[in-house]
């Protein structure tokens, strides 16, 4: 069974690496528009047989995106493939993943339904909004972290007086995981949401007096978040040099001006989301999960298990 990595147009860029990393490069497909916007894929080569691995985040514009990957399981599915991989480093839509109010989606569940009625034999994602959605799937979906990338790359940066702090309740396991891997301690905010873009820090647990943060979320969206916990931080007596981490920085609307908050001197964050030039703050470090993928798809194909592998620490830093 040949191994072929495939990409959408999400972020080839990390298609390219993963595939670079792998010895080989990105199978040849042609992915166009027709003139109403439909999506029409053809695959060059027999993939009769092969294990297919297809990289792609649902990121903005999420929809087109989405539609990609699905018609790109489908068509992988008509010619044959033997195994159809969906590597989805950013999964979104993930973000409704209950309903919090009457008469609402749970996207997460469809984008998994939809995933599997398309063909996909297996899935893998990294840091998941909440890893219960890995329970939406009925085929195979491996859960993967970019925490050990971040968390070595912080380790490595001396930071006087620091503590991890998670903007909501919601976060608090993954910010303990830094917390934990630093050796410091773990302050935990409380947030509210008015309106889905709109959030507002209401308690701030734990003394950051004097302290350098280092907020963890899982994601920037409009950077509403981050700017209310600087903002909290600040007023509870923090110092105003305060780190963001993030795993996936979609940095939409009025991100890129909102972090450019005096007291927010730097954000980490890695490439499972494409930054254009535009996007590419001078605060902002980028590292890569290319290796991690790499190592991922290399144990899949092998049929070895994920605890196996080899944590991927090759952080190429971008930016
Ligand atoms: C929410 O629960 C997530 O973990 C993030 O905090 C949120 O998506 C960030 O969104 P924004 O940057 O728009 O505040």
């Amino acid at each position: 069974m040949g191994v072929r990595i495939h990409s959408g147009s999400a972020n080839p860029e990390l298609a390219e690496a993963v595939a670079a990393r792998l010895g080989t490069t990105l199978g040849a497909q042609t992915l166009r528009r027709f003139s109403d916007g439909e999506i029409h894929v053809r695959i060059h080569d027999s993939v009769r047989g092969d294990d297919i691995y297809i990289i792609q985040s649902t990121c903005f514009p999420v929809n087109e995106h989405l539609m990609e990957l699905l018609i790109l399981v489908d068509a992988f599915r008509r010619s044959g493939a033997g195994r159809i991989n969906a590597i989805i480093p950013y999964y979104g839509y993930s973000r409704q993943e209950r309903k919090s109010g009457g008469r609402e989606p749970i996207t997460a569940k469809l984008v998994a339904n939809l995933l599997t009625a398309a063909g996909v034999d297996r899935v893998v994602c990294l840091d998941l909004h909440t890893p219960a959605i890995q329970g939406f799937f009925d085929v195979s979906m491996d859960h993967l972290s970019a925490v050990p990338i971040l968390g070595e790359y912080l380790a490595a940066q001396p930071r006087y007086n620091a503590v991890v702090v998670s903007p909501d309740v919601g976060r608090a396991k993954l910010a303990d995981r830094f917390a934990q891997r630093l050796g410091v301690p773990l302050v935990v905010m409380h947030k509210r949401r008015p309106h889905p873009e709109i959030a507002h820090v209401t308690a701030v647990v734990g003394d950051v007096r004097d302290t350098c943060p280092i907020v963890v979320d899982d994601i920037i969206a409009t950077g509403g978040t981050i700017r209310e916990c600087a903002e909290a931080l600040l007023a509870a007596g923090a110092c105003p040099d305060i780190w963001v981490v993030a795993v996936h920085p979609l940095l939409a609307g009025p991100a890129i001006e909102r972090l450019s908050h005096p007291a927010i001197t730097r954000v980490i964050t890695t490439d499972t989301v494409p930054l254009p030039p535009d996007k590419l703050h001078p605060k902002i470090t980028v590292l890569t999960v290319a290796g991690l993928l790499a190592e991922t798809i290399r144990c899949l194909s092998e049929n070895r298990s994920l605890s196996t592998m080899a944590p991927p620490l090759d952080q190429a830093v971008r930016v």
